[in-house]
Parts: structure tokens; sequence; C-alpha cells
């Protein structure tokens, strides 16, 4: 590993091992996905092994997995449909905690559990800490409405490719078995709008902007050796 990569993965190390810290004994616990969240799985394992009672709703199959092999106990949404919090990383937040989320296309199952969750912890490094958006925004899409879906996001102003998957020809299945559409907008000027205008194209399962969660986020930014904290209370809202 290069001396970047290094300090990056230091930065991810500091911001999942300070969210474990942050679950108490007895919680249900939302289990995002992502390189991030690995590092919390790694750390929240140890916490189980040293005696606090916690468990995990995954929100993808990778995370699933990793979830049973440092064996964290699972349970569902359906068993647990409010929970005490939920701890996941993004791709970009902006200065309103707004997020994009999705590179992973587990953003759909994400969305459910932060919308269940009483506190939402977001884990991320600090290049993901920026002014305004620039990621595109994933979609999750019917195949069945695919190019229809396209139409209309376009329209709203992106350009709207489907994700190929790396080492499976053709496109990537997600976990619900949908596509997943990444939308390139020039710029995103109102987050929120955008989010509910793409929520109500037919077809749409769900996008990745998460921008109705600022009340309950608290945003642990890695650094090398230690992290900071923003949460709503250092939002200027106008
Ligand atoms: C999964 O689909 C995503 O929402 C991830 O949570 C997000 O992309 C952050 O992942 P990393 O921590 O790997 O950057």
């Amino acid at each position: 590993m290069d001396e970047k990569a290094q300090k990056l993965a230091s930065a991810k190390q500091e911001a999942g091992y300070a969210a474990a810290d942050m679950v108490e004994d007895g919680m249900v616990v939302g289990l995002g996905t992502g390189s991030t969240v690995y590092y919390m799985i790694e750390r929240l394992a140890v916490r189980i092994r040293e005696g606090i009672r916690v468990s995990g709703i995954p929100t993808s199959y990778q995370t699933a997995m990793r979830a049973r092999e440092y064996g964290i106990p699972l349970t569902t949404l359906d068993d647990h449909p409010v929970i005490e919090m939920a701890i996941d990383g993004a791709d970009e937040v902006d200065p309103k905690l707004h997020l994009i989320k999705g590179r992973g296309a587990a953003h759909t199952r994400e969305k459910c559990v932060a919308a269940a969750a009483l506190q939402f912890v977001v884990v991320v490094d600090e290049q993901k800490v920026v002014n305004r958006f620039s990621a595109p925004v994933p979609v999750e899409v019917l195949p069945f409405a695919t190019r229809s879906v396209m139409n209309q996001l376009r329209a709203l102003g992106c350009v709207p490719i489907i994700r190929e998957a790396v080492r499976k020809d053709g496109p990537v299945i997600s976990d619900n078995g949908n596509f997943i559409v990444d939308c390139k907008f020039y710029e995103i000027p109102d987050p929120r709008a955008l989010e509910l205008a793409i929520a109500d194209i037919p077809g749409v399962v769900e996008s990745g902007l998460f921008c109705n969660f600022m009340d309950k986020t608290t945003v642990i930014v890695g650094g090398e050796k230690k992290c900071r904290v923003i949460t709503s209370a250092d939002v200027n809202t106008p």
C-alpha cells in the first residue's frame, strides 16, 4: 500500500472505530455498507467480545457476510422497525449534511435503515466533505422501466448511465434485483428538491440522495490520528 492509500485507510479506520465506540450495550444498530463501515464492524466485534450485547441490521449481502464472519448477531428491520442507531459511510457530505450514497449500490436498504434509526452516524474521510456535490447520484431502477426512467432522469438535467458490472458482463444487479443508473449532474442547487423529483418517477426504487436526516445525523470525519465531528448544531440554516 502506498503512503496515500495508507493515510486514507487510517482515516477510515479512525472514523469507523469512533462510530463503533458510540454503540451502547443493548442497542440494535443498522450496519451500513462499504470500506469505512468495514472498520466499524471490526471494532464492534471487539466490543462484543468484551461483553456488550448488540445486534445489527445489515444493509447488504456484503455487510451480512462480514458481520457473520466477525461474530456480530444479526436481526432484521421487520423485527426492529425502530432502532437506536444506524452507522454508514457516504460518497459525499455537503455543508447541510445532505449525503450522496450508493457507490456500492446498497443505498436503498441503507436509506430504509437510516430512516428507521433515531441516530444516524455517518463515517467518512476528509476528502468526502465537500462544499458542493460533484459525485454522480446513483438511482436504483426497476429493470422493466429502465428506458422510461432514464428519459425522465435526463429531463431533470443529468447524463444517466447504467452501471456496468466489473467481473460480470452487463449491468450491475443490486441486492434487490434491480439496475443502478448513475446520474451525473452539472450542478445540484437544491439536493432535497432533486431527491423528491427523482423519487416521483415511476420505476425508481430509490436514489442515493439522503437529504432528510440532518437533525439526527452525526458525521465522523476520520483524520490520520483523530476525528472531527459535525452535527446539525454546526449547520448554518437560513
Ligand atoms: C454503499 O452503496 C454506499 O452507500 C457506501 O456506504 C458509500 O459508498 C461509502 O463507501 P466507502 O466507505 O467504501 O467509501
